[in-house]
């Protein structure tokens, strides 16, 4: 495992785990996975030196917090546990309150990283962020971090609180290269993360899926990217990274990952369905890619181009019928 060289008190790997399929029905992964095989991911990541673990109070209405912490267990301290708030009341003193709430669902008596989960569209941070640094003052909460942050509105969080706001969770990957415009140059200048979301571009990324092929769940259901049409598009971006894999004797969906961390500021946090993904991904720290093969993918991603917004909405629709009538027929 490779490590951030930023300055925090606990060291952070490159490759997290991020745990929103955790008891989250949305997946459609089922008990056996929440109540065995996450269990069993969480204690493998810690064997091979993830010390990044993103969880949420939102996923699985807190059952992501419970399953991540009892799995944890004694080993709590010595990781660095990411959480986050969803701030549609963003006052002091329920952000305070709703620490609490997280900490106690994950068994910790300290939060690393406290997230606000997305921009509240209509409050400005500045009450939220009082309620953080009273958090840090009492040393329930480590650092402050944001989610789904645009560079001002972080910049503007950070002047709120009147201190670093550490990192940024945004959605990042060869799908979803935005973060590169104003984030990425952010963070790298001054020393903040950029944690990446959706690294595999929720499985897209691993090749497993094509418009014959696609994977049954809402989560997954509801992302074009998993429409027919844009499977098929993908084709391409998908034979770009079997080719680097090849070179590499690595799979696609290591690549992508490769890829994703190249800049010194990234840590990115891949869900994963099964131990074997979590090995295989964190073996992707340690892939070098030449900057040949970098700007090959990032070409080749250049020319996906995914058929989304309003545009999507009627295939959406049509697909979701669909999918309906298949479970209904079952
Ligand atoms: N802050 C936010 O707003 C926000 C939003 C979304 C996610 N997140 C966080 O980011 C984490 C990751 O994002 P995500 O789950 O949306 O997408 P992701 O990490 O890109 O995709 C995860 C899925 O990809 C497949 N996969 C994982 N590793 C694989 C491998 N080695 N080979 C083949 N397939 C593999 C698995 O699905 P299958 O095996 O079923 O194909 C897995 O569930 C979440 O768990 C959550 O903690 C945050």
């Amino acid at each position: 495992m490779r490590y951030l060289t930023t300055d925090t008190t606990k060291r952070i790997s490159k490759i997290g785990l991020g745990t929103w399929q955790f008891g989250a029905k949305e997946w459609g992964y089922g008990e056996p996975y929440a109540a065995q095989e996450a269990h069993a991911i969480v204690r493998r990541a810690i064997d091979l030196g993830i010390t990044l673990f993103d969880t949420a109070e939102i996923y699985g209405y807190g059952r992501s917090e419970r399953i991540l912490g009892q799995a944890l267990g004694d080993d709590l301290p010595s990781v660095f546990v990411a959480t986050k708030i969803l701030p549609v009341l963003p006052l002091a003193p329920v952000v305070e309150q709703r620490a609490v709430a997280s900490a106690n669902r994950l068994g910790a008596r300290h939060l690393d990283l406290y997230q606000m989960h997305q921009p509240n569209p209509v409050v400005r941070d500045t009450r939220a962020m009082r309620g953080m640094n009273a958090l840090q003052r009492v040393g329930l909460v480590g650092e402050v971090g944001v989610s789904n942050y645009s560079l001002d509105r972080w910049r503007a969080a950070e002047a709120a609180l009147g201190s670093r706001v550490l990192s940024n969770q945004v959605p990042y990957s060869l799908v979803v290269r935005d973060p590169e415009r104003e984030l990425l140059p952010y963070a790298e200048t001054q020393d903040r993360v950029i944690i990446a979301y959706s690294p595999l571009a929720q499985g897209l990324l691993s090749g497993r899926y094509d418009a014959s092929h696609r994977p049954a769940n809402r989560v997954r259901g509801a992302n074009p990217l998993f429409l027919p049409e844009n499977l098929d598009r993908a084709a391409g971006l998908i034979a770009a990274l079997r080719e680097v894999a090849d070179a590499h004797s690595a799979s696609p969906a290591q690549i992508a990952l490769a890829w994703v961390i190249r800049s010194p500021a990234v840590t990115a946090i891949p869900g994963a369905s099964s131990v074997e993904q979590l090995e295989s991904n964190v073996a992707a720290a340690d892939i070098e890619l030449t900057d040949d093969e970098h700007g090959a993918l990032r070409a080749a991603a250049a020319r996906f181009q995914p058929v989304t917004g309003r545009a999507a909405m009627p295939q959406l629709v049509r697909s979701r019928l669909q999918a309906n009538r298949v479970s209904r027929g079952r």
